[in-house]
């Protein structure tokens, strides 16, 4: 994938995350994430690609924009001849987290050449994710008091002094007790699995693993963060009703019981994943509003570019009079 088209996605986050900013705190989550979705689907079809929704809204019949399948960009039918892009997205992730002005909303999305991104339903995934100084050691079917032993190892520290996050689920109520069992301490949240899971690849923040169930298509955008950041990650697809079973079938997965790895789940050596900042978070500052613009805090990860870039953009109103601080 061109690497001149990286600054082109950062813009298609920015605008996403500025959109649901402006609802911060209105107690709507569906307006948020449908004020997301438009200025999504606004920008990204400025973009000189041919591309595919992977992972989006949902499928065709439930989602006015951004289903799976949707055709975006500015080459739609292929007659220009720009490249093949799938695109994964989550205009705004922690839709309760930007209705409440609760930490760590982001608008999210991942993109790599056609069939470089799992086309994962949306159904549930088991996850279990760790950065760079933790990767090898995890494995989805041991015992939780054995991955974490393995992960306080690789960081010569006391399993004591490992903090896990896990979203505050009823289902959860067993693996939340085998950590507290095992001795780590445990960060529950209200929801946003996906900027967790970036967080332990991510030094500084204080989180060195995410473990549990959360969203598939939020596993799939994780996984492409933890490639571009060297961490790992697995993923099992929990299969929990017919229609689950029915919809993997359809798009040709049989074996629901696969555990997949960060390259399964984001295949794509171009691969590249960006996030912009809705509500202020563990690793970028929310959309800030002044009398003449608005500012936006995101992170730009490429596989192919071996890049993590922090870029912090100020958009100016048109007449507006803006300082710009650094
Ligand atoms: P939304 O942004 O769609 O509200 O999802 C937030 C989220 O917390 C994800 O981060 C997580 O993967 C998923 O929901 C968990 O789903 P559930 O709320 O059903 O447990």
């Amino acid at each position: 994938m061109d690497v001149n088209l990286e600054p082109d996605f950062l813009r298609v986050t920015e605008k996403a995350a500025i959109a649901a900013a402006r609802t911060m705190g209105y107690g709507e989550r569906k307006h948020s994430d449908k004020i997301a979705v438009e200025a999504m689907r606004q920008e990204m079809d400025t973009l000189a690609i041919n591309g595919t929704i992977v992972i989006g809204e949902g499928e065709r019949d439930k989602a006015p924009m951004l289903y799976v399948g949707e055709k975006v960009g500015a080459d739609k039918d292929g007659r220009l001849g720009y490249p093949e892009i799938d695109i994964a997205v989550d205009p705004l992730e922690g839709t309760n987290l930007c209705a409440t002005g609760s930490n760590n909303a982001i608008a999210v999305l991942a993109a790599a050449s056609k069939g470089g991104l799992l086309y994962a339903p949306d159904i549930y995934m088991q996850k279990i994710v760790v950065g760079p100084t933790a990767r090898g050691c995890i494995d989805i079917d041991a015992p939780v008091k054995e991955n974490l032993a393995r992960i306080a190892k690789a960081f010569d520290r006391d399993v004591h002094d490992l903090t896990v996050v896990v979203l505050d689920r009823t289902r959860h109520e067993e693996l939340v007790a085998e950590i507290r069992e095992a001795g780590a301490r445990i960060k529950l949240i209200s929801d946003g699995d996906l900027s967790a899971g970036l967080a332990t690849a991510i030094r500084g923040t204080g989180i060195h693993a995410l473990m549990g169930i959360g969203g598939a298509p939020e596993g799939v955008l994780t996984a492409a963060a933890i490639r571009c950041l060297h961490g790992q990650m697995q993923g099992r697809l929990v299969v929990l009703e017919d229609w689950h079973r029915k919809r993997l079938e359809e798009i040709g997965i049989k074996d629901h019981h696969h555990v997949y790895s960060e390259s399964e789940l984001a295949s794509g050596d171009d691969a590249i994943f960006v996030a912009s900042g809705v509500t202020k978070g563990d690793l970028l500052e929310g959309v800030r509003l002044f009398g003449g613009g608005v500012r936006v805090s995101s992170v730009i990860m490429s596989l192919a570019t071996h890049t993590v870039r922090f870029i912090d953009s100020v958009y100016m109103d048109e007449d507006g009079v803006l300082e710009v601080m650094r």
